[in-house]
């Protein structure tokens, strides 16, 4: 999907997706923001914020003398994000709809943060080597991503839910997609070695909560998922919920795992 493609699935599932901030995201990108530590007075760029789950504790942590720019293609989340920075004060939080891959400032960042982003773009190497290059010499790069056997998981049941109305979806296999590159502290590690990162540290963060199946739908809807019955009449739609809720039940998956791993390397220099 390109980014045009993918703002449109996000934003179209910002009802859901904002549904889930409380329990998910929103915890989870304060961890991130824990993790990466902006200072006080730090230009931080969040790339692919969505609604602001890292780039909201990131502002607040950088405080008015600060900056952050919270980047995604995804309108319907920038929105959320806007009226929450609104209501808090954040002033020098900027909500921006852009292609991140296209994005440059005027002066570079000390902080580049991406929570669950860099596996949606085109090319996830050269994607994140470009968001470090936009970093200061010794600025840090701090990336979250899907501890494995935890939230992929779902993925698959999901596809096979689909597969009947979505044959395309064929093509689409657990650990061969850019995540499964990034689902472990060693792989981690190495992969942002390899974009020419240095001092890199992996945290690995335990995230579980009950799921019932009542509930797994709406979950379905908030992301990437939702684009697999994006455009399918109602009566398809409705046989992939029962697919998909039947597929989780027969899995016994009765938690959603939002066990992630932050990773942070540092610009050369
Ligand atoms: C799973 S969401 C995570 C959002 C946010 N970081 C969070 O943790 O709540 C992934 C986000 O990446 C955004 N995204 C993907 N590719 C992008 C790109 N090239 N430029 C800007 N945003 C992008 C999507 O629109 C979506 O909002």
């Amino acid at each position: 999907m390109n980014a045009e493609a993918i703002g449109g699935v996000f934003s179209a599932a910002h009802r859901e997706f904002t549904g889930w901030s409380g329990r998910l995201w929103r915890p989870l990108g304060e961890i991130t923001a824990a993790v990466a530590r902006p200072a006080p007075g730090e230009r931080v760029l969040d790339a692919c914020c969505g609604a602001g789950a890292s780039a909201i504790p990131a502002a607040r942590a950088v405080g008015s003398r600060g900056v952050v720019h919270g980047v995604d293609v995804a309108e319907g989340l920038l929105e959320h994000g806007r009226r929450e920075a609104a209501a808090l004060g954040l002033d020098h939080l900027r909500f921006v709809n852009a292609d991140v891959l296209a994005w440059r400032d005027d002066a570079p960042y000390d902080l580049v943060q991406c929570a669950y982003g860099v596996f949606f773009f085109p090319d996830m190497d050269e994607g994140s080597r470009r968001l470090a290059g936009l970093l200061r010499p010794g600025g840090r790069f701090a990336v979250t991503t899907w501890l494995r056997d935890g939230m992929a998981r779902l993925v698959p049941i999901g596809v096979a839910a689909a597969l009947p109305e979505r044959p395309e979806l064929a093509e689409y296999r657990q650990g061969r997609g850019p995540d499964g590159r990034v689902d472990t502290p060693e792989k981690v590690h190495s992969w942002l070695t390899s974009l020419g990162l240095r001092d890199v540290t992996v945290e690995e963060v335990r995230f579980t909560q009950p799921l019932h199946v009542e509930d797994a739908w709406s979950f379905f809807l908030s992301a990437a998922m939702r684009g697999f019955v994006e455009g399918l009449p109602p009566d398809a739609i409705d046989r992939v919920r029962a697919r998909f809720e039947e597929g989780l039940r027969e899995a016994d998956i009765g938690i959603l795992d939002g066990s992630s791993l932050i990773g942070i390397g540092h610009a050369p220099g």
